[in-house]
């Protein structure tokens, strides 16, 4: 049996009238690698945020079933969901400034990570701090530990803080965005450096992005969303040589290309989601649709894949009543 990490049923997260997230089913398992993919405003952060019970204070969140490490979050008290997070499952983000400390150093911040959940003195704090700079690629650990976040680069500033999140030796890294805000060759270093911590810790990785291309050589398995639903999922080389859902075909088309150029851009914008939508949320910019689309498919099976849309749906399958 494959341990789960972190298991998403039925997710809905709404601000107001806006709902972010409408259903989104989501699981991690150990050492695996998922990617989550979608447009902007397709609910990706407002699912991981949750995941942790980090959201917002004006999101009202609620899930059939929300699991990290087998615990309820949705009803974990709060120093157990303290001690879940960082030790558990640990976050990284697009900024790191939202995550480090201005005005304390690079040192303390990772000794305070090791040393919230462990006994360690302070000179091995420093050691094992200093070792993670190494880990991630900071070199002249001593110096930069005594160093200030606004004295390191964009990049050095995010290998702190993916130093940081692994201070607490994790079973799950769950990154936001992480590179989007780097030039591509800085980029792609960071994409290398996580996926290869990813492999020799054998975390489990939640990778978000609006960045199809940049997931391929990092996931096992694929997680699209559009509109706060999850379109399809599937191992990755599956969704990439053969996609199901006309949204995940849509999105391939739209990356750029040696021989064409820029990619194809999908008509139309999402929908308004203060609205409440009947039928397949896609629908409206969709080249396949159909009559039965007035009506949300269900999730079906195809192959290793799950995708919500009609055209997935097994022969005789038929509009429920
Ligand atoms: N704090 C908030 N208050 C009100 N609405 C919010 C808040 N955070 C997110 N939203 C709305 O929820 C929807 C989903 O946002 P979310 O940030 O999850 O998208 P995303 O997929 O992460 O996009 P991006 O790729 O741009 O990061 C959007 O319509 C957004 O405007
Ligand atoms: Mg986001």
């Amino acid at each position: 049996m494959t341990e789960t990490l972190l298991d998403i049923a039925n997710l809905h997260v709404r601000f107001g009238a806006t709902t972010a997230v409408a259903g989104a089913c989501l699981h991690v398992s150990k050492g695996e690698a998922v990617g989550l993919v979608g447009e902007s405003g397709s609910g990706k952060s407002a699912t991981i945020l949750a995941a942790l019970r980090l959201h917002p204070p004006n999101a009202r969140i609620s899930a059939t079933h929300l699991t990290l490490g087998g615990h309820d979050v949705l009803t974990l008290p709060q120093p157990a969901l303290r001690r879940l997070r960082g030790r558990f499952a640990a976050m990284i983000f697009q900024d790191p400034l939202t995550a480090l400390n201005p005005l304390l150093t690079i040192g303390t911040q990772i000794a305070e990570v090791l040393t919230r959940h462990r006994a360690l003195s302070p000179a091995d704090a420093r050691r094992q701090a200093a070792a993670l700079l190494t880990q991630v690629g900071i070199t002249d650990p001593a110096r930069r530990l005594a160093q200030y976040p606004h004295e390191f680069s964009g990049g050095m500033r995010q290998r702190a803080m993916i130093a940081a999140a692994l201070a607490g030796d994790p079973a799950l890294l769950i990154a936001d965005e992480p590179t989007t805000a780097l030039d591509v060759t800085v980029q792609a270093e960071l994409v290398r450096l996580i996926a290869g911590l990813q492999r020799q810790r054998g975390m489990g990785l939640l990778w978000v992005t609006h960045d199809l291309a940049l997931m391929a050589g990092i996931v096992d398995r694929v997680v699209v969303m559009y509109a706060g639903r999850v379109m399809e999922s599937g191992p990755v080389a599956a969704l990439y040589a053969n996609p199901r859902h006309p949204y995940t075909i849509a999105l391939l088309e739209s990356l750029p290309r040696l021989d064409q150029g820029r990619g194809r851009v999908l008509a139309g914008g999402p929908p308004d989601l203060t609205r409440p939508t009947s039928g397949c949320v896609f629908a409206p910019r969709c080249s396949a649709r159909m009559p039965r689309c007035m009506q949300a498919p269900p999730m079906f099976a195809a192959g290793d894949s799950h995708v919500a849309c009609w055209l997935a749906a097994p022969a005789g399958a038929e509009v429920a009543a």
